[in-house]
């Protein structure tokens, strides 16, 4: 039985469990995959800037209010909001932000999963030694050759799938914390390794033009919208995975200083991984704009040329896999802790009926690349396509959104002071203006603008 003012699903030992855990969500394959794709196909700069003033500028504080929301309600985020909404006499339609982020989390890891399973073969390949010694066209032409093959990529979605249930079902606590304890630190030093071979390619000084030159020609509004979304899909915001994970957070932790921590690691590590991806297409003349295969054919290009490349490659995929279950795990806690609540259902049965419903969905990805490559949701979107677009840029920020509104106006001041800990000084002021002022309009003023400018 779980004591007052603790959560049944069980608590973090420590403040750093928390972290590690809420790094793990938010490093993924969001940093490591995406992050450069999206870079290059918006033309580097301008965007990458856009998208740091969004980590810091609108994450942070959204990040803020997912976890006291989370920490006050010690309960899945839609029972969170809910007995908030009580306590503040508000009106119901708060409780949309549990539910949508719920469809989130279903449509999101649909698609997650299968990408993660890229990861899962390319461990494979490195580990034959595919690459060794290749160069750009066949790492392209081995790429292609994998998409076109509906049955790898569901088979490889099939084995992600059902290890992500089998580490939820065990319970996230349980799951996590074995594991993060020794992998995120491994992936780090293995980054760095990879930035140094970056920094010696030959290519670095133009990846770094590349990444952080202002080159506002490049980049479009519905280019400022995808930073934006980008920005709440790394940090894992606005769909309540955070606001989950903060309700195993003990009462001394600091939010601020937590909160913080995450965002800079995450940034860390997106930066580090687009420096490394960017190094190795300058230095072997690949397209930056090349879309979703970037990680799949430059880092194996990279590592194909050094010694003991294929160790240094099987390992980098395995824990590109890793990162990726840290956060798959995050996906499905807000809907799992729910129904666990609601029903008193067992853990591992619910795990297992979510996990059947991402999987049909997801097979809807895993033909977006092959047999359905030509069949379109909307314009010229694939259901790949479609689920991440509306997921990641419509409604991770609109439930960001929501979020913060609902801490920074809806909630009682005092709870709000009391969770973060605030005295009335300079660092509560600051809050205000980004809680109430900064990040509303932020996120507002995207979506006004790339609405208009598509219907302009
Ligand atoms: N933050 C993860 C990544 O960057 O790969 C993806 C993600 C996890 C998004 C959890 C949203 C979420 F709730």
């Amino acid at each position: 039985m779980a004591l007052a003012g603790e959560s049944r699903h069980g608590m973090w030992s420590n403040k750093w469990l928390f972290v590690l855990a809420a790094a793990g969500s938010a490093v993924g394959l969001g940093n490591i995959w995406k992050f450069p794709y999206i870079a290059g196909e918006n033309g580097g700069g301008a965007f990458v800037l856009v998208y740091l003033a969004c980590v810091f500028l609108i994450g942070i504080p959204i990040m803020m209010s997912e976890v006291l929301i989370g920490r006050h309600g010690r309960q899945s985020p839609i029972n969170a909001v809910r007995s908030l909404v009580a306590k503040s006499k508000a009106s119901s339609f708060w409780v949309l932000i549990g539910w949508m982020g719920v469809l989130a989390g279903f449509l999101i890891l649909s698609f997650y999963a299968v990408i993660a399973g890229w990861a899962l073969h390319y461990g494979w390949l490195m580990g034959v030694g595919t690459f060794q010694n290749a160069d750009g066209a066949m790492a392209g032409a081995t790429f292609d050759a994998f998409l076109a093959n509906p049955w790898m990529l569901l088979g490889y979605q099939t084995l992600f799938m059902v290890v992500t249930v089998w580490i939820v079902s065990r319970g996230v606590i349980k799951g996590l914390e074995t594991a993060i304890r020794w992998f995120m630190p491994l992936l780090f030093v293995l980054l760095l390794v990879l930035l140094g071979y970056g920094i010696t390619s030959g290519g670095f000084p133009e990846a770094v033009d590349f990444m952080f030159a202002f080159n506002w020609d490049a980049l479009s509004w519905d280019g400022v919208l995808v930073a934006m979304g980008q920005a709440f899909f790394t940090l894992s915001l606005g769909m309540g995975a955070i606001m989950a994970y903060g309700a195993y957070l003990p009462d001394d932790a600091s939010i601020p200083g937590t909160v913080t921590t995450i965002a800079l690691l995450d940034t860390f590590v997106a930066v580090a991984a687009g420096l490394v991806v960017f190094s190795i297409v300058f230095a072997n003349d690949l397209d930056p704009s090349s879309g979703p295969g970037l990680m799949f054919v430059t880092i194996p290009l990279a590592l194909g040329s050094l010694p003991a490349g294929e160790i240094f490659g099987v390992v980098f995929f395995v824990l590109v896999t890793f990162a990726a279950i840290t956060s798959a795990i995050s996906l499905t806690e807000p809907a799992l802790a729910y129904l666990v609540e609601e029903y008193n259902a067992k853990r591992g049965r619910v795990a297992i009926s979510l996990g059947v419903i991402c999987w049909i969905l997801g097979i809807g990805s895993v033909l977006s690349f092959n047999v359905w490559a030509d069949v379109y949701v909307v314009g010229s979107l694939t259901i790949f396509d479609f689920f991440d677009y509306v997921s990641q840029n419509i409604m991770l920020p609109l439930g960001g959104l929501l979020i913060v509104l609902f801490a920074a106006f809806v909630l009682p001041r005092e709870l709000v002071r009391r969770q973060i800990g605030f005295d009335g000084g300079v660092a509560e002021i600051l809050w205000l203006l980004l809680a109430r002022v900064v990040a509303p309009l932020g996120v507002l003023a995207v979506f006004v603008y790339t609405l208009y400018q598509s219907f302009a």
